[in-house]
């Protein structure tokens, strides 16, 4: 029988050490390896990874970093990145392919929205970007090039949902694959893969590594597919470092411990909010007043670890988050610390009135993405936050 999540975090695609017994897997910091024989071989032999030859081939620790995901994720393979946005790059240029088109969602990471909108159509692929919410918007998208439906399963800031079984049914009626960006959600709250997606890919970055102190990414899916991936990895150029690779195992070795006492205080906060004065809205997709929550109960184990409330306007954002003392205002989420930052002067800064209106985007809404300390100690701090707006 399959073991549970907590078991494969911990001990899914590794072995002791062949060598010295060395429990957990050693950091491979190298970047080249004997040739195994005397006839040369060919530097693409390697790619299939009976022997190593070149770290940005294949290196042993990741191997075992992309054994461990693809067991988390249900893939047959995985391939991990030097970033998220390596990941999501490197995939999209595979599968789209020249002069391909993408039907994505435009409730996206802002790295990724710059990628489709201004390089992706310099290479001659062009993207349509619909709303996560109107999954019949995906449908009338789509076009006889398309190669390609792209959706983030919990959306940054104000945490749609998306509908993956609907989405897939829409790709594959088209005969494309669906592809998730499932860093929001991680492997302990939904695996996309079993809900209809083809290919899953995380920015590293956030929940996967846990505590801010590695950049990632990793890309799970068939093993068809994910070798046409790592060929354009090779030729792309990146590949994770293997140090980098051991953080990221590490992590993930608490991934399931982590992300649910971060359900747990992300919801819990997310309530207490939304009964403060001072809150005109708050979310969270396991609240019932969240849009999402019916879909959410069907597609998330777990509603994760990012609450956004709503405050007046920018000046009252930014006197709750000034009289912050442990919660640290800063871009990114997904470590043990909790971090907050607003939207609209990090990742969305560029949009003006009618396009944050467009994605639900007001100038008052704070992200806050929940750490793993006392619940206690984060309600002060909110309340910290509140009494000086
Ligand atoms: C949902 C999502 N996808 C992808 C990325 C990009 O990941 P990275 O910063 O590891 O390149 C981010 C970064 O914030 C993200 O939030």
């Amino acid at each position: 029988m399959k073991k549970g999540i907590s078991t494969r975090c911990v001990h899914a695609g590794e072995e002791p050490e062949p060598t010295t017994g060395a429990m957990g897997t050693p950091i491979f910091q190298n970047t080249t390896y004997l040739y195994p024989n005397p006839d040369l071989p060919k530097a693409d032999d390697a790619r299939v990874g009976d022997y190593y030859i070149y770290t940005r081939y294949n290196n042993p620790t990741v191997e075992a970093l992309e054994r461990k995901v693809a067991d988390l994720e249900g893939a047959g393979s995985a391939v991990a990145f030097a970033s998220g946005m390596a990941a999501i790059s490197t995939t999209l240029l595979t599968i789209a392919g020249k002069g391909g088109h993408i039907v994505s969602a435009r409730d996206l990471y802002g790295g990724t929205y710059s990628l489709m909108r201004d390089i992706l159509p310099s290479l001659g692929i062009e993207v349509t970007f619909v709303d996560t919410r109107d999954a019949h918007s995906f449908g009338r998208a789509l076009r006889d090039d398309t190669r390609m439906v792209y959706c983030e399963s919990i959306t940054n800031p104000v945490l749609k949902v998306a509908d993956i079984p609907e989405l897939a049914g829409i790709a594959h009626a088209a005969s494309v694959p669906l592809v998730v960006d499932a860093t929001f959600s991680t492997p302990v709250n939904q695996n996309p893969l079993s809900l209809g997606a083809d290919v899953v890919v995380h920015s590293g970055t956030k929940y996967l590594g846990g505590h801010s102190d590695v950049v990632s990414g990793v890309v799970a899916t068939n093993d068809e597919l994910a070798h046409d991936i790592r060929e354009r990895m090779i030729f792309l150029g990146g590949c994770i470092d293997p140090s980098a690779a051991w953080l990221l195992i590490r992590g993930l070795k608490t991934l399931e411990l982590r992300v649910a006492r971060q359900n747990v205080t992300a919801r819990w906060l997310a309530e207490y909010l939304e009964g403060q004065p001072k809150v005109r809205s708050s979310l969270h997709p396991e609240m019932e007043s969240h849009p999402d929550n019916e879909l959410a109960q069907r597609v998330l184990r777990g509603g994760g670890g990012m609450v956004t409330f709503e405050l007046e306007d920018l000046e009252a954002c930014h006197r709750c988050l000034d009289a912050f003392e442990v919660i640290t205002v800063a871009p990114s989420l997904g470590g043990i610390e909790s971090i907050v930052s607003l939207p609209v002067d990090t990742s969305h800064w560029e949009l003006d009135d009618e396009e944050l209106a467009s994605l639900d985007i007001s100038r008052g809404h704070v992200r806050l993405s929940v750490g793993i300390e006392d619940i206690e100690d984060l309600r002060e701090d909110l309340l910290r936050g509140l009494d000086a707006v």
